[in-house]
């Protein structure tokens, strides 16, 4: 009789589970996961592992959104192009005959192949690899072959995606009716301009596969609360992981250095920004190195020759925050720009580009890979320390947990993400 019951214990709670599961009982609705989501504390686990919440993010965030597709010095002549894959979507990236660059999707439009399957290149147009259909660098069909005779080639060209091009830095956004960059380009005109952006160029270029939830990769680059257990070398040059009042004296020395190399000191805080209706959020501030280091590399020593204004090293690094996916970080000789993008809900990449002046010449004035060296090898470390997160994440263990004084900004960034779906659904 015991086991009988045993058994039929068993049962039900089997029979009970899978109920649960199949219809989705008890599960909380997306709305009152966000109801209940705690400020101050990490997502819930749903947000990093549910195919439906990230069907929400593609639509109303990742698409919604501008992300650095390269510099313009990148492709300076016509025909010049790369293509840029974020999720779902490709872009062509394309300098056209009158010189302006344009970008399209990279879908076919006879039955949606992609179009073009190289990274970069130099072309005089985009021929389908699927059955032929040609386009122009303006993005016009002007070959279809045994098309019925009422077929007019200028009912197909590609679709033309949002495009703006900030300081030399190239931006597409998959939405016809993107947020405005008005604000940015005016404020950051100063920062710009002093490391002279339309005058850098890309030295090099890595992408690194993160097998976690794009929130995760992007989480973990908003906060420094792990870069004195994970990062021992970037540890040792950047002050971002100490707390205010021990930073303050290398950060008053850093801000009379930048007086006496021709710098000016400036601060825009992103979340007064990211409140603007309208408009994509950015920020802006410096950061002093330790006492010693001029610049990111491995001991510290110069990388590349100084960027725009810059009379000399003042020992800091200037964060920029350019939209919710791209992030620079510029040194005195060089600048870092960070991407992150998804490639599914579990997958994301991280691009990372090193810009450089234009007019330096590697081998004489930089080595590729002294100038890599720090973030390359931090950006490791990272990947590492994102999919150990995914991994516990994806745990029935894993509950939410608060987060320190040094997560302010990741903290903001998810109070973001959750504003943007809230309004949404
Ligand atoms: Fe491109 Fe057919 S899908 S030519
Ligand atoms: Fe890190």
């Amino acid at each position: 009789m015991n086991k009988i019951w045993k058994l039929s214990v068993i049962i039900v709670s089997v029979v009970k589970e899978f109920i649960v599961e199949k219809f989705n009982i008890k599960k909380m609705t997306i709305r009152e996961l966000i109801d209940n989501q705690r400020d101050g504390w990490s997502l819930d686990q749903r947000f990093y592992t549910d195919p439906e919440i990230y069907q929400l993010e593609l639509e109303h965030i990742i698409t919604q959104n501008w992300i650095f597709v390269g510099h313009e010095s990148q492709i300076p002549n016509e025909g010049d192009f790369r293509v840029i894959n974020v999720a779902n979507e490709s872009a062509i990236i394309v300098r056209t005959k009158d010189g302006t660059i344009k970008a399209y999707a990279n879908v076919c439009r006879h039955r949606g192949s992609l179009v073009c399957l190289e990274d970069q290149g130099t072309t005089r147009r985009f021929s389908c690899p699927y059955h032929g259909w040609v386009y122009n660098l303006d993005g016009e069909l002007t070959a279809a072959r045994n098309m019925p005779d009422d077929f007019d080639k200028s009912d197909f060209s590609l679709f033309e995606l949002s495009i703006d091009i900030l300081y030399g830095l190239v931006f597409v956004c998959f939405s016809d009716d993107p947020p405005s960059w008005k604000g940015a380009k005016k404020d950051l005109e100063v920062p710009m301009k002093m490391f002279d952006f339309e005058n850098l160029k890309v030295a090099a270029e890595k992408t690194y596969e993160i097998e976690a939830n794009w929130k995760l990769s992007i989480e973990n680059y908003q906060e420094c609360y792990h870069c004195a257990t994970a990062h021992p070398e970037y540890a040792k040059m950047h002050t971002l992981m100490l707390d205010d009042s021990k930073r303050d004296r290398v950060q008053s020395h850093m801000l009379e250095r930048m007086e006496e190399c021709g710098i000016e000191n400036i601060e825009i805080d992103y979340i007064d920004t990211k409140a603007r209706d309208g408009e994509q959020g950015y920020g802006y501030s410096r950061t002093a190195l330790f006492k010693g280091r001029k610049t990111g590399s491995k001991n510290g020593e110069p990388v590349a020759p100084l960027l725009g204004k810059f009379s000399d090293y003042d020992g800091g690094a200037s964060d920029f925050c350019l939209g919710p996916f791209t992030f620079m970080l510029a040194y005195s000789d060089h600048v870092v720009v960070y991407v992150f993008s998804p490639i599914d809900h579990n997958n994301s990449e991280c691009r990372i580009y090193w810009l450089v002046r234009s007019d330096a010449e590697e081998g004489k004035d930089y080595d590729t890979e002294k100038l890599v060296w720090l973030w390359d090898h931090t950006t490791h470390e990272d990947k590492t320390i994102i999919v150990n997160n995914r991994k516990g994440v994806e745990s029935k263990y894993y509950k939410p947990g608060p987060f320190s004084g040094m997560e302010d900004a990741e903290s903001v960034y998810i109070q973001w993400i959750l504003r943007e779906l809230s309004a949404k659904i």
